[in-house]
């Protein structure tokens, strides 16, 4: 019997979703409610940190962030984002990544990438820090965390020499349950864009949670990811009609749907995980030393949640073709942004990038692959292409 194609994503829905989901659906109630609380509850002992917000996309979160960042701080330290601001941030990356910077106005200047790691290549940031330099986007490529440690550093070295922090925010879309130095992503401060879309490690539907670096950040971040209404005020003489908004917003909220969803595949996140994780783990091992292959690094102090697991390899067209023959879906998954002409004024040389895309390639390493099909894709790698 022919082997069934190896796929590089699959959605998790739990059967336990259905039942509640059903009375849900049928209960009067579908908005942003009760379920709503209950799941950022959840999330807030999951992450070990309340100051969040879930969102209807890690794309919204992204937005909500760099929005956020237009108001200038009480105290003068921050200066807030000015439409035409710079950005420093990673080509290699989904496009909502940067296409949420372009929404807020903002003007990209690519950082080249860490071949090692698909990360941002912080040597190039710190050269490529400037008093324009307003905002600093990293994405943690298929979860493998960024040295945080060593951005805090840049950015108080850009603090010393030009007068004010430029912010971080963090794309966690690959990086649910990933760790730095033992402590999950989402906790060091900065903002923190998880993605809980239909084939991430864990998914609503469709969905996202904000981490906000500080309360006044969260109490507006609740606000104007709904038009900026108050839902906790009591409303004047007509139940439906607002209060004063003294602060416009979106509509960027989850519902009780997709919070629903959260709640029920929640208890098995722990068991999808280590699914990426196992094979991940076990092709750094078997793959380690294979012609034609380049692993890429591993610190002592990263744990990644492997949503993705990419390797270099020599030749990477007749890999693709290859593997594809073989039954096992591969790809690249994101095409590197600064190819796009809708941002072609921001063209910057990114050797790295020009090399890494060349060789770069995803194989399926999810909770779905099992032993038997990884053992065989691990084979074909060996038999060669
Ligand atoms: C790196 C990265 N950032 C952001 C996103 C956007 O996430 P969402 O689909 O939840 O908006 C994705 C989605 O795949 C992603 O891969």
């Amino acid at each position: 019997m022919a082997r069934e194609k190896i796929v590089l994503f699959k959605v998790f829905m739990s059967e336990d979703v259905l039942q509640p989901l059903n009375e849900v659906l049928m209960s009067g109630y579908i908005g942003q409610g009760a379920k709503v609380d209950e799941f950022e509850g959840v999330l807030g002992d999951y992450f070990g940190n309340q100051q969040l917000v879930t969102v209807n996309a890690a794309t919204s979160a992204l937005h909500l962030s760099a929005h956020l960042l237009k108001k200038p701080s009480a105290d003068g330290s921050w200066p807030g984002l000015q439409p035409g601001d710079e950005v420093l941030t990673s080509a290699l990356t989904c496009t909502a990544t940067n296409w949420a910077l372009l929404a807020n106005g903002l003007k990209l200047k690519w950082v080249d990438v860490d071949p090692d790691t698909c990360n941002m290549d912080l040597d190039d940031l710190e050269r490529k820090l400037s008093p324009a330099t307003k905002l600093i986007t990293i994405v943690h490529w298929g979860g493998y965390p960024n040295d945080l440690d060593r951005l805090k550093e840049i950015q108080t070295r850009a603090e010393e020499q030009f007068g004010f922090r430029p912010p971080v925010i963090e794309d966690c879309a690959h990086a649910f349950g990933s760790r730095y130095k033992g402590k999950l992503l989402g906790n060091h401060g900065n903002f923190a864009c998880f993605s809980l879309q239909a084939i991430k490690h864990f998914t609503t539907g469709d969905g996202g949670v904000l981490i906000l670096p500080d309360e006044e950040m969260q109490r507006r971040a609740k606000l104007l990811r709904w038009y900026g209404i108050d839902r906790e005020q009591s409303g004047g003489d007509d139940f439906r009609c607002e209060e004063d908004i003294p602060e416009w917003g979106y509509k960027f909220h989850m519902n009780d749907i997709s919070a629903t969803i959260g709640l029920y595949n929640f208890p098995h996140v722990a068991a999808c995980l280590q699914g990426f994780r196992d094979n991940a783990k076990h092709y750094d091992q078997v793959l380690q030393g294979v012609d034609g292959v380049t692993l890429l690094r591993r610190d002592e102090w990263a744990d990644s949640a492997s949503w993705i697991y990419t390797l270099k390899v020599e030749r990477r067209l007749d890999f693709m073709r290859y593997m594809e023959e073989q039954g096992v879906m591969v790809s690249r998954v994101h095409e590197r942004n600064d190819k796009h002409s809708c941002v072609a004024e921001s063209v910057a040389p990114l050797p790295n990038l020009d090399k890494l895309s060349e060789e770069m390639i995803c194989i399926p390493n999810g909770w779905w692959v099992t032993g038997d099909d990884r053992d065989y894709i691990v084979d074909c790698i060996k038999k060669g292409w």
